[in-house]
């Protein structure tokens, strides 16, 4: 090749590589994770890099303090790149995103993925919170029955079976059989 035609031929590559970065013909790529986003502690999750067949090279970004950290790497021309994380936990759960290469240029970055991590041990301390709520929300029922008692002490003289109330005395100070077979006719009717 003559020395002229060499800087042709470096100068249309050159062009080209400029047209091709600034026309941003790249797709944007796309992110998912599967099963889903959400992931209980200590299980694996599959993050998908979405890009073009001609992508040759994968991405994978988590945002650290402020800025992206390079998680891996997959090189190889492929659709889809997949990224495995085995072992999710709170190091792993955060704000992803990738990008591919395709010839001379990085594609944009794809949409941040939140992953998000679960605690199973923070189940247990759910229940015992319940546990504890209702606990503390004992002391408002056993008022409620005290007031409740209360309100239908005061009801029952009203009515017209004013006269029950000394007859149920009188047999709560008999004995227990007296009682109970007092008692039966009226849940039997
Ligand atoms: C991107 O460029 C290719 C050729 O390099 C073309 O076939 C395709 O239609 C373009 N896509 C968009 C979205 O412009
Ligand atoms: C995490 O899961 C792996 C199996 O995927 C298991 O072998 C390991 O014991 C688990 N770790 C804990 C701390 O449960
Ligand atoms: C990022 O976090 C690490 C600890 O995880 C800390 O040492 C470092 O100073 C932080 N960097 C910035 C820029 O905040």
């Amino acid at each position: 090749m003559a020395p002229r035609d060499t800087t042709l031929f470096y100068l249309v590559l050159c062009l080209g590589q400029k047209i091709e970065a600034q026309d941003g013909n790249l797709s944007i790529p796309t992110i998912s994770a599967t099963p889903g986003s959400v992931i209980p502690w200590n299980e694996s999750v599959k993050i998908l890099c979405g890009g073009t067949p001609e992508s040759y090279l994968y991405q994978l970004e988590i945002l650290g303090n402020s800025t992206y950290k390079v998680v891996e790497k997959k090189l190889g021309f492929q659709k889809t790149a997949e990224f495995v994380i085995k072992h999710m936990d709170t190091n792993t759960a955060g704000r992803y995103q990738c990008r591919y290469r395709k010839q001379y240029s990085w594609s944009v970055h794809s949409e941040a993925l939140e992953l998000v991590v679960t605690d199973t041990t923070n189940q247990d301390y759910t229940t015992e919170n319940l546990i504890r709520m209702g606990m503390a929300g004992l002391p408002l029922v056993v008022l409620l029955v005290i007031l409740a008692e209360n309100w239908l002490g005061r009801q029952v003289p009203h009515k017209e079976d004013q006269q029950e109330l000394p007859e149920l005395s009188c047999s709560r100070q008999k004995t227990q059989t007296e009682w109970t077979f007092g008692l039966t006719p009226r849940v039997t009717r």
